[in-house]
């Protein structure tokens, strides 16, 4: 083993290593950038190289909490600048367009602003900032997480490294080393597979309408997206076993066209794409979220299938609590944060969770049991016609109902 890293010395923190962050996804970046503003030393370490980070595209939307937060961080000017303020949702059923107003329901909006820029965002203030991120850390293992000092081993440009710290934060996704490292009688799993996947591309054409369209077809989901106006992203829903070589752009246009509306389909614009990748789709909730000095954040604790937009959006409440609590424990010498941040973060994941799980039965095709066809269309009537179940959607949709 290599000699402890010693960290410097956050400016109002006493603790040669106060903090390992674990994955530089947008949780374990975000929780990084808020703790270095705050004088709380860390260091990240992310099993990628920066530029496969980058390269990852996911999310396109997020809230206000999201928003909040990347201004917290001082990361927040190109969202600004560049991210697409939507009032409204629009769901197409069936070929007959519906148009729902968070602005007119809730007072709120969303941004349209993709995880790839707010990755980058992240990773240029952390550069700035001075804050160390280890890429391309390899066999990084957690230990003693249930003892004062915690280890962290890891290997780093050849060499392998001991790090002793106050904290570990397992931000590293749902296919991290955190979550399995925690003794089996210590956590509760509780998991949903859908018999589906997302099927999604990027493409240098403008977007076939200014909001979301999500699509509830007989063909199956699909989602009108964005990223610019002369970026968008297209998602389709696809079967698990989908080979993704056996759909090539003209097959991916074949298959949206039939499931839109008259007018999005005289709008959409065709071209290549230039970015094609599958998503399964997943619930999961994994609790508590936190073992001795092991806090789990994002996805590393939770995943919720894409529908509702809702992943990076809860990795960054996550990220908020914890933040919020680390920061009292070094300021105020008090653990009631770090106590209180399991249940505070798991009552948030769970509603999330039931509103991703209900989204995403009410638009895919899940089965051919017509009676199931029938209920989806009964509830997206109601949805449309009762300002009561509306304002709930939209609600949910912003992040306001938490
Ligand atoms: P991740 O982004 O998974 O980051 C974890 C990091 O840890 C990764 O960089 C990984 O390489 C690293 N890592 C893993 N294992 C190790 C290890 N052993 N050692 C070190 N590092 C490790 N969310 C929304 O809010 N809105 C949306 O519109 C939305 N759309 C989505 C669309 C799609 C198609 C998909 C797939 C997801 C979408 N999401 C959306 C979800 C969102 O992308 C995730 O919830 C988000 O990335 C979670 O961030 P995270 O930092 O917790 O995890
Ligand atoms: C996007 C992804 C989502 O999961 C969603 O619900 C809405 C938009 C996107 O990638 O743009």
């Amino acid at each position: 083993m290599g000699t402890p890293d010693k960290v410097p010395v956050g400016a109002h923190v006493n603790h040669a290593n106060p903090g390992r962050i674990v994955g530089a996804g947008p949780a374990g970046l975000l929780l990084g950038q808020l703790l270095h503003r705050n004088g709380i030393d860390n260091v990240t370490l992310e099993r990628q190289t920066a530029e496969y980070v980058l390269r990852r595209v996911r999310a396109g939307v997020i809230e206000q909490i999201t928003r909040d937060l990347l201004d917290e961080a001082g990361v927040g000017g190109r969202m600004h600048s560049d991210g697409l303020v939507h009032d409204g949702v629009q769901i197409c059923v069936d070929g007959v367009r519906h148009r729902l107003s968070f602005k007119a329901l809730t007072g709120k909006t969303v941004t349209v602003y993709g995880q790839t820029e707010i990755t980058r965002d992240l990773m240029d203030g952390r550069a700035a900032a001075g804050a160390k991120t280890v890429y391309a850390a390899s066999e990084v293992s957690l230990h003693d997480v249930f003892t004062d000092q915690p280890r962290v081993t890891y290997r780093a440009g050849g060499a392998a490294l001991e790090i002793a710290c106050d904290f570990v934060a397992g931000c590293d996704g749902f296919h991290g080393i955190s979550r399995k490292s925690v003794p089996a009688g210590a956590i509760a799993t509780h998991e949903r597979v859908y018999p589906l996947g997302w099927l999604g591309i990027l493409s240098e054409t403008p977007p076939v309408s200014e909001e979301l369209i999500y699509v509830r077809h007989p063909l199956g989901f699909a989602l009108c997206s964005m990223r610019t106006p002369t970026l968008s992203r297209y998602y389709l829903q696809c079967s698990l076993a989908e080979d993704i070589d056996a759909w090539p752009d003209e097959r991916f246009w074949e298959e949206l066209k039939p499931r839109l509306d008259d007018e999005a389909r005289e709008r959409l614009v065709t071209g290549p794409s230039i970015e094609k990748s599958i998503a399964p789709l997943r619930s999961f909730v994994a609790e508590p979220m936190r073992f001795g000095r092991l806090f789990l954040a994002g996805d590393a604790a939770h995943i919720v299938p894409p529908t509702g937009a809702k992943g990076l959006n809860l990795a960054a409440s996550d990220v908020r609590y914890l933040s919020e609590a680390l920061i009292e424990h070094y300021a105020d010498k008090s653990d009631a944060g770090l106590d209180r941040y399991s249940e505070r973060a798991l009552a948030r994941v769970w509603k999330a969770e039931r509103f991703s799980w209900w989204m995403t039965t009410l638009l895919h095709r899940i089965s051919d049991n017509s009676f199931d066809h029938k209920i989806q269309l009964a509830e997206l009537d109601y949805l449309f016609r009762s300002k009561a179940a509306a304002t709930a959607f939209a609600e949910n949709y912003v992040g306001l109902a938490y």
